[in-house]
């Protein structure tokens, strides 16, 4: 059998596979669920300060080649996620990735600090959420650096940044954050987009704009990815559209360590994870 484990940073993943923030929510039961199915990481959904609803529904759009998504972060209070976590932590025999946001610096600096005394082995650093007021901090090199840097020196726990597409040059922001501390990158979050019903004349999403994830995003990840693997020397997640063990060899190839499943786990169930594990192994 071909041995397909990998290291990110000082953890060992028995597979490259990882899943990604967002879609399993935060329940220590559903994400031990997927860790026991195969993944070889599993990543929260983001963790606030506070308890926040997120966007009126509707929140999520089928598009012929890939979801449309506006949730907005929701999230229940800080305790009860950090109790989740502890639990998940606790029991999962794969490392967890504990992904949070803030609305400022500040808040970043508390999640992680109250996040980081349940000691997940990563935290993952949402500076690229598209479906928030403005444009996400992502967006500008100095703010993800000030949030990276401050983040880092509040744990010591190892610290990924999370970028977005929706900027002109995604590698800048790779170079600024890891100039800031980060451990690792993972790139790409959702590419902002918008669907319209045209009986309606009404856009589809109550938040009007959402992140579109799936098939569609591949091509616009492999190339972020090959592009921020120019030009930074951390490891890099590489996120978006991977649906198969061939998609995460290409990602692979483009110079991520690791490949963060998403969108497929809604179209194909847990058992996405195994598959692609032995699609990567047939083609070692
Ligand atoms: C959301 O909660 O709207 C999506 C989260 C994200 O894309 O970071």
């Amino acid at each position: 059998m071909v041995d397909i484990s990998t290291r990110l940073l000082k953890k060992r993943l028995k597979n490259p596979t990882i899943l990604t923030s967002g879609i399993l929510g935060i329940s220590s039961s559903t994400l031990l669920r997927v860790a026991n199915s195969g993944a070889g990481a599993v990543t929260t959904k983001s963790i606030g300060p506070r308890r926040r609803e997120g966007h009126k529904n509707p929140v999520v759009v089928e598009t012929p080649c890939g979801l449309l998504n506006a949730i907005g972060l929701s999230c229940p209070p800080l305790g009860e996620s950090i109790e989740e976590l502890k639990d998940l932590v606790k029991k999962s025999r794969v490392p967890v990735i504990a992904s949070i946001y803030g609305r400022n610096v500040e808040e970043f600096v508390e999640v992680a600090e109250k996040i980081s005394r349940v000691k997940p082995d990563f935290l993952e650093l949402n500076v690229s959420c598209p479906n928030i007021e403005g444009k996400p901090f992502g967006v500008n090199a100095e703010i993800s650096a000030r949030i990276t840097e401050m983040v880092k020196d509040s744990t010591d726990i190892s610290v990924i940044v999370k970028l977005t597409p929706n900027v002109s040059d995604i590698a800048e922001i790779a170079k600024a954050v890891e100039g800031a501390g980060a451990d690792a990158i993972s790139a790409i979050n959702s590419c902002s987009g918008m669907a319209i019903n045209i009986e309606t004349s009404r856009p589809i999403l109550a938040n009007k704009f959402g992140g579109l994830s799936g098939p569609a995003i591949k091509p616009i990840a492999v190339r972020c990815v090959y592009e921020i693997y120019e030009d930074v020397d951390i490891p890099i997640i590489g996120i978006g559209g991977i649906q198969s063990g061939r998609d995460a060899i290409e990602m692979m190839m483009a110079g991520a360590s690791a490949v963060g499943i998403g969108t497929a786990v809604m179209n194909h169930g847990i058992e996405i994870f195994t598959r692609i594990c032995s699609e990567i192994e047939k083609f070692m």
